[in-house]
């Protein structure tokens, strides 16, 4: 093979019982759905999901990018991840819940039926919560989370999760954008054995006045003491204590909106992803079942946070439309210390385990030998998300983590894809080190250059979806201006604009898909996205900045971290400096929160601009990589200033 890339084949065992067992059975599923691509989709539709009303149309078109799905069907999204599964798995395990300090907690599907439905009717008799009111989730990973995300689609509400490690004025800026009328939040979580707070943040959020936000709801988890807004906030545990436990679903249209979740891109302002009720729970469920390939007694667990899209999918809309039981972790993943998600696996007989890379170096680097420790010969598969995985640390998963018999799927996706897009099947495809294989069945991915034209083998071009698919995202909240230009702006193939995700890529000989990355200016750190402009836009507030650019630096444990060149108002001594990179960090820690903060903040006299102003950031990414500039610096308006930044990042870097 050209590229020298080692190639492993699935474990014989476990693919004669997979769903899909080979290479013939993938392609046979890929042909199917080209010949006949909406019959495949209406096939699924049909066999998988649960209607109320089945739907008369698979696919219209008429409007692109407004794709339409399955219309004219009804259904309900928490239907078919609970009531559908109490004939025949109501005592079965739903949730597993692992606290940081250890605790736990088992919710069968029955349970968890009515706890949701509980849910929902304190949602919609104490807060008039009605079909199409968005409300804002800022919750730790406890059940009550999932909880709440069932019950908004029981009642037809649409959920706006943000992360709970975002900052009071990010979490402003997405209950206005979503004009969200109810907020959910905690008293609090643990972190490493620590309580950390939540409820203020949400206070801080809401006290300018400028939201529409009537109620907030608390739920209960660590007691710490809270300040109370009568008349506004509210104590879960008490108003649900005479909660029916039924509550009749809400007949939902196939494209009526589930979610919103928002995500960064490359302007400074976050764009609420809307996902839409059939296609995005045909997927997750496709997906789990075809990816990880969970079997009735297995036990799957998802390191991610459900405020991200991999907790939405892969920790609770997923694994509980397929039925499984999923794992949720309150905690950090090397507290106590480095083993603790090997000893995890050993005492719930975990057979699937779901992480990204990030994760993965840091438990290679501080617990290399833990995993020996504990007997992990339950797993069967293990997953990566989020960024490119590094090839020492997928070999140490490979050999370690997997002794060498699990598949490793490398899943690759976004939150606007809402499910897997690329990625090998456990049973079926043989894998390379950090590489994400083939488009998923029923999934038309191509690398495209800017003509849409199909690159060669070894050529990088653009990672596009060139036909609509089920899961895909249905638009920008309230902006469909942005929508179609972000995502349908760029590539054109046989004339028709196509799904672009703003990552690069690459075939190999054999066709296999690499991502190699983000082509325009969103970092990924940690395996999750920040826009540069956001970043900027937050160091813009301090009074003194005159100039800012971010790039993106390579990181060993994040993978990539934030690197910003700031150019002062006037002349600032080094004292100053010091004492100005502390005000800039706690600036971005006020306007985004701790994950946007920089790992390097360096002061120069000016940035590289074109004549028309335009920043030139490819030769500012060089320079943070130390690595030599390759283009053409004399059209900028001042060439010496490049030299001046370097000899300034070059003498920080001592
Ligand atoms: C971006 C999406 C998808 C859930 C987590 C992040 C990068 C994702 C892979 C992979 C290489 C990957 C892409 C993508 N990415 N998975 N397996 N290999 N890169 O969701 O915040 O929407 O970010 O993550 O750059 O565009 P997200």
């Amino acid at each position: 093979m050209s590229d020298n890339k080692p190639i492993f084949q699935p474990n014989r065992e476990f693919a004669k019982e997979a769903r899909v067992k080979n290479m013939c059975e993938y392609h046979a599923l890929q042909n199917e759905a080209m010949e006949d691509y909406e019959g495949f989709w209406s096939r699924y539709a049909k066999e998988k999901l649960d209607w109320i009303e089945p739907f008369t149309t698979t696919l219209d078109e008429s409007n692109a990018p407004f794709y339409r799905w399955f219309d004219g069907g009804k259904l309900n999204v928490s239907v078919q991840c609970i009531d559908r599964h109490l004939s025949s798995r109501k005592n079965k395990a739903a949730i597993i819940f692992e606290g940081d300090r250890g605790d736990k907690q088992i919710i069968t599907y029955l349970e968890l039926y009515y706890q949701v439905n509980k849910f929902a009717n304190l949602l919609k008799e104490n807060f008039g919560v009605q079909k199409g009111d968005r409300v804002v989730i800022y919750m730790p990973m406890i059940p009550e989370a999932a909880y709440a995300m069932l019950a908004c689609a029981r009642i037809g509400a649409i959920h706006s999760i943000v992360f709970g490690g975002f900052s009071a004025e990010a979490l402003k800026d997405r209950i206005e954008d979503a004009k969200a009328k109810v907020v959910i939040t905690a008293d609090g979580a643990y972190r490493k054995a620590k309580p950390y707070m939540l409820k203020d943040v949400v206070d801080k959020a809401l006290e300018s006045g400028s939201t529409v936000v009537e109620k907030v709801l608390i739920v209960e988890r660590n007691n710490e003491e809270i300040a109370w807004v009568a008349g506004r906030d509210y104590s879960y545990n008490e108003l649900i204590k005479d909660k029916s436990p039924i509550c009749q679903p809400e007949p939902m249209d196939s494209e009526d909106p589930l979610f919103l979740l928002y995500t960064s891109g490359s302007t400074g302002k976050p764009k609420g992803v809307q996902h839409n009720s059939a296609g995005y729970i045909l997927w997750a469920q496709m997906t789990m079942e075809w990816v990880f390939d969970v079997k009735e007694n297995d036990t799957y667990w998802c390191t991610a946070d459900i405020g991200w899209i991999t907790g939405h999918t892969y920790i609770v809309y997923g694994p509980l439309a397929m039925g499984a039981t999923t794992i949720m972790f309150e905690g950090v993943i090397t507290f106590p210390d480095a083993g603790r998600p090997w000893k995890m696996v050993e005492e719930y007989k975990i057979n699937q385990f779901y992480t990204a890379p990030t994760a993965i170096r840091v438990l290679h680097k501080t617990g290399e030998n833990e995993p020996k420790k504990y007997d992990i010969s339950s797993l069967k598969v293990l997953g990566t998300v989020g960024e490119p995985i590094d090839p020492p640390a997928w070999k140490w998963y490979y050999e370690e983590v997997g002794g060498s018999r699990c598949a490793i799927v490398d899943t690759y996706w976004q939150t606007e894809t809402g499910g897997h897009v690329v990625s090998p099947l456990p049973g079926a495809t043989p894998i390379k080190p950090a590489c994400a294989t083939m488009p998923l069945p029923g999934i038309i991915a191509e690398i495209l250059d800017e003509n849409g034209q199909k690159v060669p083998a070894g050529e990088k071009g653009l990672m596009c979806i060139t036909r609509p698919w089920p899961s895909m995202i249905r638009g920008v909240w309230g902006d469909d201006e942005r929508f179609k230009k972000s995502y349908f702006g760029d590539v054109k193939k046989e004339g028709q604009a196509v799904y672009f995700t703003g990552d690069g890529a690459i075939y190999d000989e054999d066709g296999y898909i690499t991502i190699t990355g983000r082509t325009d200016d969103v970092i990924n750190v940690s395996g999750h996205r920040m826009g540069t402009a956001e970043v900027e836009a937050a160091i813009k507030k301090h009074t003194k900045v005159a100039e800012v650019a971010v790039v993106g630096k390579p990181h060993e444990i994040k993978g990539e971290g934030i690197f910003a060149y700031i150019v002062m108002k006037g002349e600032d001594s080094f004292a100053q400096e010091v004492e100005l990179i502390k005000e800039i960090n706690n600036i971005i820690k006020d306007e985004i929160g701790n994950i946007a903060l920089c790992d390097d903040i360096v002061f120069v006299p000016g940035l590289p601009k074109t004549r028309s102003g335009k920043i030139m950031r490819r030769i500012l990414r060089a320079i943070a990589k130390n690595e030599p500039i390759t283009q053409d610096t004399s059209t900028l308006e001042d060439p010496s200033v490049v030299e001046k930044i370097e000899s300034i990042v070059k003498s920080c870097m001592i």
